[in-house]
């Protein structure tokens, strides 16, 4: 009897398992006919041309950020829905160079769990997602995370792992056990998970698997020591010429001047790392790694020896005008990081010069001369920041105004938004005297010297830009049209 009753209970699985798949296709083929539809409300006029944006809806965290058979691939939070964030579904675009992006149909749609943050690799033929599955319980702690796999071949049809979860707990039990981030070393996978202590400090757990499906705790690769936020979200862990660098997006970080203004922070602690011991010795402590309003939850990959970062282009907790048009949330251009004098360097990614179209100016913008742009613009200046330095940015048709100052006596550059809404940070010109500005429908990038401060804000001007130099000497200026590289 035993045999037969295991094959018809082999049988009852087999077709609960099949329903549930073929519900899952039919819920996806329902999404992307929603999308598709969506698609003619959306109001294009703060669309990016050449930045990753959902094609409809709410998008945050960059996910599986990877290289897979002669592509990148970029995943990311989505909610298609509604223009707010809600239950998380898994967006997905793809590139051959990092700047023609293709939108791919939705990778992930929440079950039982949410989709949340996570990472891809390719092992042998195959691509895998590693996620957080975020379950809401009507009971206290009010939710759950664990962590679970999908598989693709082709790196566009993804089904879940039928053993999911396969890391079902931290080893303190917190319920805020989130964000992967795998990689390969030698024979090992490993993976890293953003956590909290039992008394509120945020941590990075570190863990170790054959095969990803059955993983092993090795150590707390770090963690506040009280003063560090109480949660550490979307860790990154990475080499880079030479050190180790743990990236990773605190919350609960009290605001200390200039520094800490955004909801929440995203920036890097450099050390040396050793994998016998799996121990991490800091060396610089916590920095940010962007200065601007509207940067989190970084995530990197290296693709022949480079590494690359893209961020998500917003934050929590702030207005989003773009959603009353149907979509919010966007990602920031791709940048190349190095390492220079303990602090990591952020330069676009040499691919975005195939954007320039036409040059828009080259020469000199005299005292209180404006010249105007498209939306899609990147704008190289040349000044003496021996002197101050003032540009005004605006929208042709009125929007928002943004003003980049130099103060060669205070040290330090400025976006101000207006309305008292300021970030700032020291900069050291040394000999680098040019700011390299990447403007879009709603996005100002700034890129001052060799990249070694960086601001990404948006900003909401109406039809295309004007510059306006407010300092008290000619400015050097090179400006180039940039084409649509992103399907609007
Ligand atoms: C970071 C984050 C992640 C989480 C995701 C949910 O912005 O809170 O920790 O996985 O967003 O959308």
């Amino acid at each position: 009897m035993a045999p037969l009753r295991n094959f018809l209970w082999f049988c009852f699985i087999t077709a609960v398992y099949s329903k549930s798949i073929h519900q899952y296709v039919d819920a996806k083929a329902e999404l992307e006919n929603y999308i598709e539809n969506k698609i003619p409300d959306i109001n294009p006029r703060f669309r990016p041309h050449y930045h990753v944006a959902p094609p409809v809806g709410w998008m945050n965290d960059p996910n599986g950020f990877s290289y897979y058979k002669g592509e990148y691939h970029l995943f990311y939070q989505f909610y298609p829905y509604d223009s707010i964030w809600g239950p998380m579904h898994w967006g997905h675009v793809s590139s051959p160079d990092l700047v023609h992006w293709k939108q791919l149909p939705t990778a992930l749609l929440p079950n039982e769990e949410q989709c949340f943050s996570g990472s891809a690799v390719q092992d042998g033929d195959m691509m895998v997602l590693m996620y957080t599955g975020h379950i809401v319980s009507d009971k206290e702690p009010y939710y759950n995370e664990t962590q679970y796999l999908a598989f693709s071949n082709d790196g566009t049809n993804f089904h879940k792992y039928s053993g999911n979860p396969v890391l079902p707990a931290a080893p303190n039990g917190s319920p805020d056990f989130r964000d992967p981030k795998v990689w390969r070393h030698g024979d090992h996978w490993y993976v890293i998970l953003g956590s909290k202590t039992n008394d509120k400090r945020g941590r990075v757990l570190l863990y170790r698997s054959t095969d990803m499906k059955s993983w092993e705790f090795l150590t707390v690769l770090a963690e506040s020591q009280g003063d560090m936020g109480y949660m550490w979200e979307c860790p990154d862990f990475f080499e880079l010429d030479g050190k180790f660098v743990l990236l990773m997006s605190p919350q609960g970080l009290v605001p200390q001047g200039d520094r800490y203004k955004n909801t929440y922070q995203n920036g890097y602690i450099i050390g040396s790392f050793n994998y016998e011991t799996f121990e991490f010795v800091q060396e610089v402590p916590f920095q940010e790694i962007d200065f601007g309003h509207d940067f989190y939850a970084a995530q990197t990959t290296e693709v022949n020896g480079k590494r690359y970062l893209i961020s998500w282009f917003s934050m929590w907790e702030v207005p989003h005008p773009e959603d009353v048009d149907g979509w919010a949330g966007m990602m920031t251009i791709a940048r190349e990081l190095k390492l220079v004098d303990g602090k990591i360097i952020m330069k676009p990614i040499d691919q975005m010069l195939v954007l320039r179209e036409n040059v828009a100016i080259v020469g000199n913008l005299e005292e209180n001369e404006g010249v105007e742009f498209e939306k899609a613009v990147e704008i190289n200046i040349q000044a003496n920041f021996n002197e101050k330095v003032e540009l005004q940015l605006e929208g042709r048709e009125g929007g928002d105004k943004v003003w980049l100052r130099w103060d060669s006596e205070v040290g330090k550059v400025v976006v101000d938004r207006g309305s008292d809404d300021i970030r700032q940070v020291e900069w050291q010109p040394n000999n680098s005297h040019t700011w390299r500005i990447f403007l879009d429908s709603s996005s100002l990038e700034l890129f001052c010297g060799i990249g070694d401060v960086v601001f990404s804000s948006r900003v909401y001007p109406l039809g295309g830009w004007k510059l306006i130099n407010l300092s008290i000497q000619d400015i050097k200026i090179e400006a180039y049209h940039l084409k649509k590289s992103f399907p609007v």
